[in-house]
């Protein structure tokens, strides 16, 4: 199949070079210049492990290409995928739905044929409509379908999401747009991933509801962690009991200093505006947009207590500014509250981040930054770890003990067993535990 992808950030980018690696012949489309001309270099403007490689061995068989021309890129193609940003709109957390309908505009003028419009961009329930309507008023005469498709990558993982997933949702009651999409994504329904159908609206929602009921899951491990500490019993433990009820199930029960991302506090937040606007509260989800919102700046009040209740003129090394291990993106990080609450008490910071260094440093000033784990440490007052990353795991504790004025280590993502810790002299604190 020809297919188009309007969008080249973290799910056009992964889903076209996937596409493309399934064997169909696939034109990555941005308005970005830079970026395109990054692609075209064969440079990746993101982070995701294993992206490099994917699109260079899709511009090697040559059915990957990118262009900036989205009318041409567009205009023979079998289905046009909009995955372009869907930002929270200042203020209200309503979805801004700019680019998606500018997108929809300048694809309505440009196919020629019958084409399938996919709404991979996570939108509000409803969107799959207005997207109609926008092609239907720009090109009367234009045979067309708009499905919804959403996608449910992990960045990080998001290649192998996009491949073993754990299933494919496609929202659309036009039959003969069904049928291309079975055909897209015939390669993987070969596999062991089931392909559903239901109606578009049901696939919008279906979304929003499984990145709220995930952001629910970790916030209700967070608050029983708050729990376990008052009465003094480990999270970890209490996870893994609940975890292997299979109507539980063991992930995304890792207690920590709250939710970041791109997609989390986005989604969580738009659903609740889909909610307020159709007369239907969510209240589970208004309280875990409250609790999550409260709890990365509690994580930086737990580093002050560590330190003894004051921390003016002390300085803190921190390990991990990303929202999560193995990607470079610092959206919504929890890392960015719990150091701007150390910087209000006084305190200096030194930081290292594997891959967010850049990125933070548009977001966190005043942070020193340095340029690996060991060397935030030299009399540092305490030892925060914010994001378990690998590098972080194994850390020698003897030399960070040596480095570090006093043995003060705030484990945020509980990746040490505390006894060790504390046979090595470490005051430990952590999370749940
Ligand atoms: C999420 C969804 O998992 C994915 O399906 C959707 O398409 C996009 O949003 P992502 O935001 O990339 O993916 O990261 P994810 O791995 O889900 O983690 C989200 C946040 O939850 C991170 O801040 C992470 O640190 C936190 N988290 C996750 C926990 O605190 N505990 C957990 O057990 C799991």
């Amino acid at each position: 199949m020809k297919l188009a992808m309007i969008g080249s950030g973290y799910v056009g980018l992964v889903s076209g070079a996937c596409f493309a690696d399934f064997g169909h012949e696939v034109v990555c489309v941005d308005k970005d210049p830079r970026k395109i001309s990054m692609l075209l270099a064969g440079e990746i403007p993101i982070f995701e492990p294993g992206l490099d490689a994917l699109v260079a061995r899709g511009i090697a068989a040559g059915n990957l290409s990118f262009s900036g021309d989205l009318a041409e890129s567009v205009k023979d193609a079998d289905a046009v995928f909009i995955a372009v940003g869907t930002p929270s709109r200042r203020g209200d957390g309503h979805a801004d739905l700019s680019y998606v309908y500018a997108a929809a505009r300048e694809v309505a003028e440009a196919i020629t044929g019958f084409t399938v419009i996919v709404n991979k961009s996570t939108v509000p329930v409803g969107t799959g409509d207005e997207v109609e309507r926008i092609i239907r008023d720009a090109n009367p005469d234009a045979a067309f379908a708009v499905v919804s498709n959403p996608e449910f990558l992990r960045e990080g993982a998001a290649i192998d999401d996009f491949k073993r997933p754990d299933r494919v949702v496609i929202g659309g009651n036009d039959p003969q747009g069904l049928a291309v999409m079975r055909e897209v994504y015939r390669p993987l329904a070969l596999g062991r991933s089931p392909v559903i159908e239901m109606s578009r609206r049901g696939a919008e929602l279906t979304k929003y509801a499984g990145n709220a009921f995930l952001a629910t899951k970790i916030t209700f491990i967070n608050e029983i962690a708050d729990l376990c500490e008052k009465v003094g019993a480990d999270v970890q433990e209490v996870a893994r009991g609940i975890g292997l009820d299979n109507r539980i199930g063991g992930k995304f029960l890792h207690a920590g200093p709250g939710f970041g991302g791109s997609c989390f506090p986005k989604d969580t937040l738009a659903l609740l505006k889909t909610a307020q606007d159709n007369e239907a509260p969510q209240r589970i989800v208004e309280a875990v947009v409250a609790v999550n919102d409260q709890r990365k700046r509690a994580m930086g009040r737990k580093v002050i207590h560590a330190l003894g209740g004051d921390v003016r003129g002390k300085t803190v090394a921190v390990l991990g500014l990303t929202f999560k291990p193995n990607t470079d993106d610092m959206r919504d990080s929890p890392a960015i509250a719990v150091i701007q609450t150390l910087q209000d008490a006084g305190a200096t910071i030194r930081a290292f981040d594997p891959e967010g260094m850049e990125q933070a440093a548009k977001v966190l000033t005043d942070v020193e930054y340095c340029n690996d784990a060991y060397s935030t440490m030299p009399d540092a007052d305490a030892l925060v770890i914010v994001t378990e990353w690998d590098a972080f795991r194994a850390l020698d504790l003897k030399r960070v003990k040596d480095l570090l004025k006093q043995p003060v280590l705030v484990d945020l993502r509980n990746i040490y067993p505390r006894d060790i810790v504390e046979a090595q002299g470490f005051a430990y604190s952590a999370v749940g535990r």
